[in-house]
């Protein structure tokens, strides 16, 4: 008890020196944004870098008692949070409520005394709790956060339970979005690979990107971050006009992108030497966008790291701009994605099919062309923004407003159930041959190449966000779309709460979506019990035949 309520003592957040003064730099637009209630992606990742640089992760053994080891952390500092979960074995996120508490352990933490192995003495916050007690240890009373979603079964079964398919929406995009606990991993896992980058750029910030940011984001989707050199701080000072002047002396070499292969191959060296737990790290440096990849065990996480990305952080703000305006974005695009996923239209191993992001695009889209829209178009978005708002990258125009208030939402008040039919009925139907998707302008636009799925990628207007997708991916994505749309039309023979032959709630609504199996069975009864279907939908049951 007395444990708990020291935790619960709650110290006030200290910042740095070098967060006060970027606060200060962003004060006047920050405080709007805390007036405007919203929240924007940047004060967001301030806020989350904070709380995980005054963190450490520990490996527990897996009888660990929870209120000896709270005890023993609290000779270290104030905790103000912490959670347990399963990796390879336990681990536990404490999260101190200053830095301090992170500077006593690491100076108090002893180096392991190994006899057959010779280990590399590079100290991080992946610690190891010993319990050197002859006896062992007491009941484990630890609970342990889930990191990973329920399997589509357990989805199948808990969407049955619903009572209305708006609530099976809901329920869908509640077990698949990521937890508070495994925000906050991602985010110290980006705090750990910058102590690994900070000896060669103390200024230096790794950010997450992706979906791990930008609202979409599924536990178990891979972690995405981006090593940020734009904040060293001699960049922006001004040479004096006369007298004299000190530079740096720095290596120079061709071009912008040599510099980010160089970094992220001393990045990706140092890991493979040095990083506890980074293990199959790959340096994929002759790629559009060259990367390290590898897999951070402590935290299970699937790792990327980039550097010199600008553009697609832009993307991640824009998609979390989306995200923010109305529930149903989000709700839809979870939906299409799980759907996606279940059917095998996306997957994690890259090659030919549709992506996430297409796809979000596709969802972006078909909410533009909504009548009235749920969300703006891209231009109309750049046309609300400030002038702080401008931003320019490499010639791309990436400007857009920030602050979401300032965007009147057009009141459509659609049902998700409808959108869900319409998004299928738009994708199946597509003129894919002859057009491009938008979101920039929120029309189709005549398609500038030939590959079989054009998005256009809304910052680098020349190039197509879909490129990779061949003819029968597509091919398959469509009738899928079809054979959904002719689904969800007929959902209607099974109600909420009958009961299966197994004893568990009967699939239906969108339950009955995520059953691969189910679709074509459906088709089959509902073609000998019903009447005539939908003059569209009944030709492409024909061609499916
Ligand atoms: P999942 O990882 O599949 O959950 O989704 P994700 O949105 O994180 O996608 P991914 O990891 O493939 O890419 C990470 C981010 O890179 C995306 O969110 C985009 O911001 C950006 N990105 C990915 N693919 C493209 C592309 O083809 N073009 C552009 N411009 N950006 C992309
Ligand atoms: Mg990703």
């Amino acid at each position: 008890h007395k444990i708990e309520t020291l935790l619960c003592r709650g110290v006030k957040t200290q910042h740095t020196a070098a967060a006060a003064q970027m606060k200060t730099v962003n004060k006047v637009k920050h405080d709007e944004k805390e007036k405007e209630g919203g929240k924007s992606l940047y004060d967001v990742q301030v806020e989350r870098q904070q709380q995980a640089e005054r963190s450490v992760l520990i490996s527990c053994p897996s009888r660990t008692n929870k209120e000896r080891f709270l005890k023993h952390l609290l000779k270290y500092g104030d905790i103000k949070t912490h959670f347990f979960y399963e990796s390879i074995g336990v681990y536990a996120v404490v999260e101190f409520s200053s830095k301090e508490g992170v500077a006593s352990i690491l100076e108090r933490a002893s180096i392991p005394s190994v006899s057959h192995e010779s280990m590399v003495p590079f100290k991080s916050r992946v610690l190891s709790l010993r319990n050197l007690d002859k006896i062992s240890n007491q009941q484990s009373s630890i609970q342990l956060q889930p990191q990973s979603s329920a399997s589509t079964n357990e989805l199948i079964q808990r969407l049955s339970r619903e009572k209305s398919f708006d609530q099976q929406i809901t329920s869908l995009a509640e077990s698949y979005q990521l937890t508070e606990e495994n925000t906050r991993l991602r985010f110290l896992v980006c705090s750990l690979l910058k102590d690994v980058a900070a000896p060669f750029f103390p200024e230096c910030t790794i950010k997450p990107f992706g979906s791990s940011v930008n609202g979409f984001g599924k536990m178990g989707c891979d972690l995405d971050m981006f090593l940020d050199l734009d904040g060293i701080s001699g960049r922006k000072v001004k040479q004096p006009k006369l007298g004299l002047s000190l530079e740096y002396q720095m290596k120079m070499v061709n071009t912008e992108r040599r510099v980010t292969q160089s970094i992220l191959s001393v990045i990706g060296e140092c890991l493979i030497q040095f990083g506890p737990g980074c293990e199959g790290v790959q340096k994929i440096l002759n790629a559009r966008c060259p990367l390290v990849r590898f897999n951070h065990q402590p935290s299970g996480l699937q790792c990327d790291l980039t550097a010199n990305n600008r553009v697609a952080m832009k993307s991640t703000e824009l998609l979390h701009l989306y995200s923010e305006l109305d529930p149903r974005v989000r709700q839809l695009v979870f939906t299409v994605r799980c759907w996606a996923r279940t059917h095998g239209i996306t997957s994690k191993i890259p090659g030919a099919w549709i992506t996430n992001f297409s796809l979000t695009m596709m969802v972006l889209f078909f909410l533009q062309k909504r009548s009235p829209p749920i969300i703006p178009t891209l231009d109309q978005l750049r046309d609300l923004a400030d002038p702080e708002d401008k931003c320019n990258i490499e010639g791309n125009d990436c400007t857009f407003v920030s602050i979401p208030s300032k965007i009147q939402l057009k009141g459509n008040t659609e049902t998700m159930e409808n959108l869900l039919g319409e998004f299928f009925e738009f994708y199946g139907t597509f003129s894919y041959t002859n057009m491009s998707i938008n979101i920039r302008k929120g029309k189709e636009q005549n398609k500038p190449e030939v590959s079989p799925l054009h998005i256009q990628n809304p910052f680098e207007i020349s190039l197509n966000v879909a490129k990779n997708v061949n003819a029968s991916q597509l091919e398959r994505f469509v009738s899928l779309c079809r054979e959904s749309a002719w689904l969800l039309q007929h959902a209607h023979d099974k109600s909420p709460s009958s009961l299966s032959g197994s004893g568990g709630p009967q699939p239906w609504g969108l339950a009955t979506l995520l059953q691969p199996s189910q679709i074509a069975a459906i088709k089959r009864r509902t073609r000998t019990s019903q009447g005539p279907v939908r003059q569209t939908l009944k030709s492409w049951v024909e061609s499916l035949k």
